[in-house]
């Protein structure tokens, strides 16, 4: 067992609380850390200690803000393999996949450590002699962050990182059944030398947390909102924030969907759909939902993805595996309740269905005191199933058929998410109508639809969010606000609008 392990507020243990126990989902008896859970006042009381310290740090200069995320990513890059294999631990994702998620934070800091000597603003002309005009970026103060477990470090950087370079204050919440993961996250930040109070850490369950930052909006002291996690949750919060003015940062679900064309190397398509399906158990707001295949090639390409699946290593995520157990017995539960939803016209291609245990074995493997669960290719589903229309986190794929592009995209929108999207296909033609059409707010074009780059605008439409984008200078509009300044130097008052020179042209001229 890591240990016990509590808030942070300013620098300041906060150990009273609730006990919960974070356990390993591969062996599901193994505490990996167990957390003092903090209450609603405490989540709030971590927000007034975020804003107390957020003026201080604004005032530091953005480069030297820039040092300490470059520190922070130094920090990180050479504790990345004891970090990646806490996450394989504590939510069960293979190695080389968390070790890629820690990469992810390095290079977010990569990138935001340049962006401490940019955060550029304008100068703007004037519409009046000796007059200037600029813009600023300004922080908007204190942000907190409720983040989900399934990225459990790399996700949180997107929000943390630019947060603080852009000199505000954060008090982040990290999924409970992921707390050892953050923690240690949490110590990597601290020992770039951010002040006391600039990066709180709050354990606390969904419900105190919500009481807590509604507290908190009513007081003031929380001016923006990062949120990663299901639909739901994000509605109440969007519901929330918009009470308060405020427009959060909602990164929720997907229905991700993946056309295959006619024309498509199927044999790439399988193996993205093999990684973006099954990869991290399914587990990814990008994990794909439904392959919508051409008819000219649906039992083709189901045919080789099936002996994919079943050629494809399920078991212990330290070593080299597809698919490990599930992040934590929440999950799992949830996880069975979509397998309820696969009714009698589907057909379910890849066998065995449920967890894996010594009763219903994977091969040799029998899952053995951990979340195992069969993955599942779901043939067959159609556009008014809840498997197609719901996202349906966990080792779990539907697969359906079109014949026209067009009929391709009504099926692809038709679930009203809109994260990602990925098509397969050989003629650019094919692959620029698809973009167009689409509604989600990333699109691959031969590639599967998780995997994003830590440097392009990450975010969705519709059910996904609310249009805010995460990563890259994109999400510097989330954790600043222009300011705008005008400043005349003419010694008189100028009137804008009136006081303007007008230049008359010769309307009636004619050549
Ligand atoms: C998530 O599951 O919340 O694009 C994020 C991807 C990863 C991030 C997923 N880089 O799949």
């Amino acid at each position: 067992m890591t240990g016990e392990i509590s808030s942070v507020i300013g620098g300041e243990q906060a150990a009273d609380g609730r006990e919960y126990d974070s356990i390993n989902p591969s062996r599901v008896d193994e505490v990996v850390a167990r957390v003092r859970l903090a209450d609603a006042e405490t989540f709030s009381s971590a927000c007034r200690t975020a804003a107390a310290a957020q003026r201080e740090w604004a005032r530091v200069p953005a480069p030297v803000r820039g040092r300490v995320i470059a520190s922070i990513g130094r920090l990180v890059e050479a504790n990345a393999e004891y970090l990646a294999r806490l996450v394989t631990r504590e939510i069960g994702k293979p190695y080389a996949e968390a070790l890629g998620e820690v990469r992810e934070i390095v290079d977010t800091c990569d990138f935001f450590l340049g962006e401490g000597r940019r955060l550029y603003g304008q100068t703007v002309p004037s519409e009046m002699p000796d007059k200037n005009l600029f813009t600023f970026r300004v922080p908007v103060g204190v942000a907190a962050v409720i983040t989900a477990g399934n990225f459990p470090v790399a996700v949180p950087s997107w929000y943390l990182v630019p947060a603080l370079l852009a000199g505000n204050a954060v008090v982040w919440k990290p999924a409970e059944y992921a707390a050892a993961s953050a923690e240690a996250m949490y110590r990597l930040f601290a020992a770039s030398g951010l002040p006391d109070g600039v990066l709180n850490l709050v354990f606390a369950d969904g419900a105190a947390a919500f009481e807590g930052l509604e507290a908190a909006l009513g007081e003031g002291t929380v001016h923006k909102v990062g949120f990663t996690g299901s639909t739901e949750v994000g509605r109440r919060i969007g519901e929330l924030c918009g009470r308060h003015l405020q427009s959060p940062c909602l990164e929720l679900g997907g229905k991700n969907p993946m056309v295959v064309a006619a024309d498509a190397d199927l044999d790439l398509a399988v193996e993205g759909a093999l990684f973006s399906g099954f990869g991290t158990a399914g587990q990814r707001c990008t994990s794909l939902g439904t392959a919508i295949v051409h008819e000219s090639v649906h039992d083709e390409f189901l045919g080789r993805l099936t002996r994919a699946l079943a050629a494809a290593e399920i078991g212990d995520p330290a070593g080299d595996v597809l698919c490990g157990p599930l992040l934590d017995h929440r999950f799992a539960s949830r996880y069975e309740e979509y397998l309820g939803w696969i009714q009698p016209h589907h057909k379910v291609v890849s066998g065995a269905t449920g967890r894996i245990t010594a009763g219903n074995p994977r091969g040799d493997f029998t899952g053995e005191g951990g979340l195992y669960y069969h993955p599942v290719i779901v043939d067959g589903v159609r556009p008014d199933d809840r498997l197609f229309l719901e996202e349906t986190f966990g080792p779990i794929i539907g697969v359906t058929s079109f014949s026209t592009l067009e009929e391709a995209l009504e099926l692809a929108n038709r679930p009203g998410y809109g994260l990602s999207s990925s098509v397969y296909t050989t003629d650019p033609a094919t692959a620029f109508r698809f973009r167009e059409g689409i509604g989600a707010g990333m699109v691959s074009v031969n590639n599967s639809t998780s995997g994003a780059e830590a440097h392009l605008p990450f975010g969705g439409n519709g059910k996904s969010g609310n249009g805010s984008r995460q990563s890259g200078m994109w999400v510097l509009d989330q954790f600043t606000r222009w300011q705008a300044m005008n400043w005349d130097h003419s010694g008189r008052l100028q009137k804008a609008q009136m006081d303007v020179a007008d230049i008359v042209p010769d309307v009636n001229f004619r050549l």
